[in-house]
């Protein structure tokens, strides 16, 4: 975490606002569940396992070989039916389940349960038509349309594994992710609506599928109607295929283990690891936070999650956990300001929405563009307010309760990551006293521990690591095809721990603050992005000798990514040649990963700052890219080089003024 929001954090560490009288008095949950979790952590579990329809019940709750977990063991389900048949077989079957909102004015679709069901059950055959069996891996780039939600479901229902890629990664990684997945089937769109114009997804894929001989089929959405090249044999138009299959589909029960899902996120190293989800365990956890945490009253919330489904939020927030609890949601396809700055209050106060979940990133920029926007709309529906994705600064906490909040809504600030699966650390809207900026604690059936850098407990004040010392529901069961580095990245640092990769410190009323990643993982606008992977990017440029990446703090995106860059030979002449050339290096890398992973500010400099070992001193390096007064340099191979690339720095922060 930055300085700054440490001094932040410290005045606002003796502040509370305590639960509103009536969330407090209608409220999911009390304070009790706590003790009883505490009581019986696995008791607890089952209690909300059995919030689920299960075929066949388990024999044991919990199989633990660290690390190695298995959950409600012997136990068998159906997740799509879970989210779907359940709700329509008690009645709810008119109940809207998406309100969908198209990034073009007016373009909208309200799909209810029973919908939602004939949808899924139609490309569910269609899968099976394909040639996809249970087990197999199906990858799904799609915009934020209804069918991505319902070939996500629709996998789940015959027992496949999805794999989504965010809209936004390449062609590249489209390729890292199938072969590394071993997808056969890729399900895709004509393209999407994004900032107000069609954008393509089609073109990356066939890119990408030059690639991936093993794909034998692609399913696409028509939404822009524009046109695509057409691989005949290989390509079937989802109107075409999924519209002429049976409206019903008799689901199967899978073991609670059954894989759910891959999500590839970035790490510590180059190649993003595809973190595997499983059934049971996963949806339980999903289920009951998001019923905890929101306070979800399926018959008179409308709950609305900004998150796209590419990432692990629009899969436990947007799909698994919502719709396995009946909820009535919104799904909006474009960006905050498509068709006016205050598109998103629009949707609120047009839709009446209760229930809003965002991330930081979002709340900074909307406190750039005014009180005004949010002002302008009827905002009194909103009940309780959540934020994911990286840690909140109070000043945001505190303009997200008063001008989105209008000072009554409670907001739950949530931890947790793709390899959590859910929610881990937060506060009860209704039984939680807040401070601006801190998740609170760990939620009931969680146990967190902040150890020092020997792996011992720091107790209940102070600062270090954030691990999690016992199992639960909805962990990853591993990284797909690499077990060593399962183990390696989350196990070894403190054995017998899962470490998480982020700060954490208790402060003296034991509330818990998170002070965001303590490796090489930088976190932009709320995504993750490693700098290796970065870096790897870079130097995949002819011209590019040697690269270094950080994050730097950034008032808007948390972090930006700023990159210090050798070459070979000479660009051309520093004032001309060197801007063209960075930018250059700028879309090499969005085509290489895509455009979240476009550096904010590339540093070309003569060398980068060393230590006598050859490794390089990041540090030093995110002090220069914050512009901050340099620790000691002493370390250093050769001094003299960082005032090269302080002057650098300083001449390109020149340039741009
Ligand atoms: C990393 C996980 C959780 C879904 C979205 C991101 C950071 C996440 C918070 C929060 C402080 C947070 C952590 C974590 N993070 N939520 N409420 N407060 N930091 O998932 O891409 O897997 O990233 O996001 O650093 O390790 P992800």
């Amino acid at each position: 975490m930055t300085e700054q929001t440490g001094l932040e954090a410290l005045s606002s560490e003796s502040r509370r606002f305590d639960p509103p009288a009536d969330v407090a008095a209608s409220a999911n949950v009390t304070a009790e569940v706590y003790e009883q979790a505490a009581a019986d952590r696995l008791g607890f579990w089952e209690e909300q396992a059995r919030r689920l329809q299960w075929d066949t019940e388990w024999t044991s709750a919990l199989d633990w070989q660290p690390p190695y977990a298995k959950w409600f063991v012997g136990g068998r389900l159906n997740v799509a039916v879970n989210c779907l048949d359940r709700h329509v077989a008690a009645g709810s079957g008119d109940r809207v389940a998406l309100h969908w909102v198209g990034e073009p004015e007016g373009d909208t679709r309200d799909l209810t349960y029973a919908e939602l069901l004939r949808q899924v059950c139609m490309t569910a055959s269609a899968l099976t038509e394909l040639g996809v069996q249970a087990g197999d891996r199906v990858c799904i780039y799609l915009p934020m349309v209804p069918e991505a939600v319902i070939s996500m479901l629709a996998c789940a229902r015959i027992g496949a594994a999805h794999s989504v890629v965010f809209g936004g990664f390449s062609a590249q990684a489209l390729v890292d992710r199938i072969t590394d997945a071993g997808a056969k089937v890729v399900i895709t769109a004509d393209g999407g609506y994004r900032r107000g114009a069609a954008s393509a997804l089609k073109p990356a894929v066939d890119e990408a599928l030059k690639r991936c001989p093993d794909v034998t089929s692609v399913l696409v959405v028509k939404r822009t109607r524009q046109d695509v090249e057409w691989t005949e044999g290989r390509d079937h138009w989802w109107s075409d295929l999924v519209d002429r299959q049976p409206e019903s589909h008799e689901a199967q029960a899978f073991d609670a283990e059954q894989p759910l899902f891959l999500l590839y996120t970035s790490g510590t190293t180059g190649k993003p690891k595809g973190i595997l989800h499983t059934s049971g365990g996963y949806l339980t956890q999903a289920a009951w936070t998001h019923w905890a945490v929101f306070d979800l009253k399926p018959d008179s919330d409308v709950y609305w999650c900004t998150a796209d489904v590419g990432w692990v939020t629009g899969h436990s927030y947007l799909v698994y956990g919502p719709l396995a609890n009946g909820a009535t949601q919104m799904m909006y396809e474009g960006t905050p300001d498509a068709g006016g700055r205050d598109r998103w209050w629009s949707i609120i106060e047009q839709y009446g929405v209760t229930l809003f979940y965002t991330a930081p990133t979002a709340i900074r920029t909307f406190m750039k563009w005014g009180d005004d926007l949010p002002g302008g709309r009827d905002l009194s529906s909103l009940r309780i307010l959540g934020s994911v994705g990286e840690p909140i600064n109070p000043e945001a906490w505190m303009w997200y309760r008063r001008v989105i909040g209008g000072e009554r809504c409670p907001i739950v600030d949530t931890w947790w990551q793709t390899e959590t699966g859910a929610m881990m650390i937060s506060p009860l809207p209704g039984v939680t006293s807040t401070k601006p900026g801190s998740a609170m604690g760990p939620l009931p059936g969680i146990s967190v521990d902040v150890v020092d850098g020997e792996g011992t407990s720091v107790g209940k004040t102070g600062g270090g690591f954030l691990t999690l010392d016992e199992p639960w529901p909805a962990m990853l069961r591993g990284i797909w095809n690499d077990d060593a580095r399962y183990r390696d990245t989350y196990w070894s640092r403190f054995p017998g721990r899962y470490f998480a990769g982020d700060g954490a410190k208790w402060d003296e009323d034991h509330v818990l603050w998170l002070l965001g990643r303590v490796d090489d993982v930088m976190n932009i606008s709320g995504h993750r992005i490693s700098t290796t992977e970065v870096e790897s990017a870079l130097v995949s440029h002819p011209k590019v000798a040697e690269a270094a990446v950080v994050g730097a703090a950034d008032e808007t995106t948390g972090q930006a990514i700023v990159a210090f860059v050798t070459v070979k030979g000479t660009v051309g002449d520093a004032e001309s040649g060197g801007d063209a050339f960075a930018q250059e290096l700028r879309d090499h890398v969005a085509k290489e990963i895509g455009p979240i992973a476009k550096p904010r500010q590339i540093v070309l400099s003569p060398e980068l700052p060393k230590t006598r070992s050859g490794k390089i001193m990041r540090r030093l390096l995110v002090d220069i890219a914050e512009r901050r007064e340099l620790g000691d340099v002493t370390t250093l191979a050769d001094p003299a080089v960082v005032k090269a690339i302080d002057d650098s720095m300083a001449a390109a922060a020149g340039a741009k003024r």
